[in-house]
């Protein structure tokens, strides 16, 4: 089975997939870190992000491996380890711009579907079900408002002893939204036959029990 994931930023998605993908024991491919992936290891190389043609070039020689590790999954970028590098604010702008490129869109949507052709896999994003995998048996799409994704991400930061400012956070939220969601390539919107789950309101675990719940039921047909 392939199980297609998509939603903002902050929407829950990630840490549903990544359960769901440990219960079931399937793999879990995070697509966002691919788009930071090409980004950091462009700006590493001085390459211009706002350069197309460049960044083009550079992604189509890039090799994204995702390995398995007790310590949690391992993103490789040209054999270098670049887990604990990709999951910031910088590379998450750089993300955001080269995600709107056409030719990074299409050779990473064909490096996912490459990846999920083997089945029983979870992968989540902003394009999954509508794009990479339009014909996944089963597609959820998470959404949130701006202010509680804003919360959730402020509290994550906090944790980690940041010095962060809600208001600045959800103003950038804000703004990610509304560039992913008004891109000219693969704007972020759920799919047709998507699952639609608000999860504003309700805690991981019921988040986790309500998927877990159409996964069973999905099974049940299948059998
Ligand atoms: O989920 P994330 O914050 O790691 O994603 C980083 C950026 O990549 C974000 O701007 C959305 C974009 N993205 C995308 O366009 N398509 C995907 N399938 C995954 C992420």
């Amino acid at each position: 089975m392939i199980i297609a994931i998509d939603g903002p930023a902050g929407s829950g998605k990630s840490t549903v997939a990544k359960f769901i993908a440990k219960r079931l024991n399937y793999r879990y491919i995070d697509t966002g870190s691919m788009y930071r992936a090409v980004a950091w290891s462009a700006e590493k190389k001085d390459i211009d992000l706002s350069d197309e043609n460049a960044v083009g070039q550079w992604v189509t020689q890039l090799k994204i491996e995702f390995v398995a590790d007790p310590a949690g999954q391992q993103v490789k970028v040209n054999g270098e380890n670049a887990t604990g590098l990709l999951k910031n604010e910088v590379v998450g702008r750089g993300a955001a711009k080269v995600a709107a490129q056409k030719r990074v869109r299409e050779i990473l949507v064909a490096k996912q579907q490459e990846i999920g052709e083997s089945g029983n896999v979870v992968m989540d994003g902003r394009d999954i079900g509508t794009q990479v995998f339009p014909n996944a048996e089963l597609k959820f799409f998470m959404d949130a408002d701006a202010e509680e994704r804003g919360k959730r991400r402020y509290l994550e930061l906090k944790e980690k002893n940041l010095d962060v400012d809600l208001e600045n956070i959800i103003a950038e939220i804000k703004q990610r939204d509304h560039e992913d969601r008004t891109r000219a390539i693969s704007p972020l919107c759920p799919a047709e036959d998507a699952i639609k789950i608000d999860t504003t309101k309700f805690a991981i675990e019921e988040v986790i029990d309500k998927v877990m719940e159409q996964i069973n039921l999905k099974k049940e047909i299948q059998n």
